[in-house]
């Protein structure tokens, strides 16, 4: 038996030494230690007939065998696994010292960047930077700007009717009512925002654009006050001093109303062909406000008066960037947006 025991337990370790995987290795061990079929199982069947002498001295060898078998087993299975496991991180290894590739910078669109400008300008005079919602009530938009319903004016700014009254703002000037509301008089406000109209759209007319309002409320307003800030605005705007005019113009809620050109900036007024040889570009509408509107905005109009002017921030940014097509504004195309 002792010779037979020593040429299995060879012929197992060099089975273990030479196997290449744990799958193999699990199989050298079923026919070997294993508990039902293994080789090392027919010895202890002649136990019984052994003396016990003899049987202690065979089992001792038995187990002898069995421990060299399982613990060559164990210490290949450990290697293979140890194997396993660097190849594992050789191939999966990532270097965090990489710098991330980041998020995409964004950028501005042009009207933001010209409505943050003269936000921050008109905050440095004093002026409240105001919002007001995009869905306005009739009265809002119409009549507190002394539009009542049967009143042509009404046709100049066809808009958005939804269900129960309101409306899609057609102007900025609703915010002008809410800031009487709110702040009372003394007041300076500005108010930019997205205003509505039923246009056919083409390459100048948008059916959603930009506008801001401003509202100046004290004891003496004159148009002198008015010009001041005017000129201030556009000064800031176009990074220069300004030849301004004013024109009578017509909007219910101002009396008197005008319309501010400004010389134009490319000639210098001799005429060119971007002021159609007139020597003016026409700015913004602006006036001073009409009693009615201080009197619905509860402000006594015999105590208090004000001026108020309308910027097209959307046709101011198309000036400034001489951009030719009102669409690309609000196309969502990052190749138009990406460049301002
Ligand atoms: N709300 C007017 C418009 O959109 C512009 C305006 C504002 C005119 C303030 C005068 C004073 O047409």
């Amino acid at each position: 038996m002792e010779s037979a025991l020593e040429s299995l337990r060879q012929q197992s370790l060099a089975r273990i030494a030479s196997a290449k995987t744990l799958d193999d290795l699990e199989t050298i061990r079923v026919e070997t230690v294993g508990r039902k079929s293994g080789a090392l199982n027919s010895f202890s069947k002649d136990f019984g007939k052994m003396g016990t002498e003899e049987r202690a001295a065979a089992g001792k060898l038995l187990n002898a065998a069995k421990q060299a078998i399982e613990s060559a087993l164990d210490e290949r299975k450990a290697r293979f696994e140890a194997a396993a496991m660097n190849a594992r991180l050789e191939s999966e290894w990532v270097d965090l010292t990489i710098p991330a590739p980041g998020v995409r910078p964004g950028s501005l669109h042009p009207v933001t960047i010209i409505q943050k400008e003269i936000e921050d300008l008109f905050q440095s005079m004093g002026f409240t930077v105001l919002s007001g919602p995009e869905v306005e009530t009739e009265y809002n938009n119409f009549d507190a700007l002394n539009i009542p319903p049967d009143h042509p004016a009404r046709d100049m700014q066809d808009t958005f009717w939804l269900e129960g009254g309101n409306l899609l703002r057609t102007h900025t000037s609703p915010v002008q009512v809410r800031g009487m509301q709110r702040l009372g008089p003394p007041l300076r406000m500005i108010a930019p925002g997205r205003v509505f109209r039923n246009e056919e759209v083409d390459p100048s007319h948008e059916h959603t654009f930009y506008q801001l309002e401003g509202m100046m409320v004290d004891r003496e307003v004159s148009v002198a006050n008015l010009i001041y800030y005017m000129k201030a605005l556009l000064a800031g705007i176009f990074r220069r001093d300004v030849t301004v005019r004013l024109r009578p113009g017509y909007f219910p809620f101002v009396e008197p109303g005008f319309e501010l050109d400004v010389q134009c900036l490319l000639c210098g007024g001799s005429g060119c062909p971007v002021c159609k040889q007139s020597g003016w570009l026409e700015l913004l509408p602006c006036g001073l406000v009409h009693p009615n509107v201080l009197r619905m905005g509860g402000i006594d109009p015999d105590q208090w008066m004000g001026f108020a002017f309308g910027l097209g921030l959307t046709r101011l940014a198309m000036m400034r960037y001489q951009i030719d097509d009102i669409r690309l504004l609000q196309g969502g195309d990052l190749r138009f947006l990406t460049q301002f």
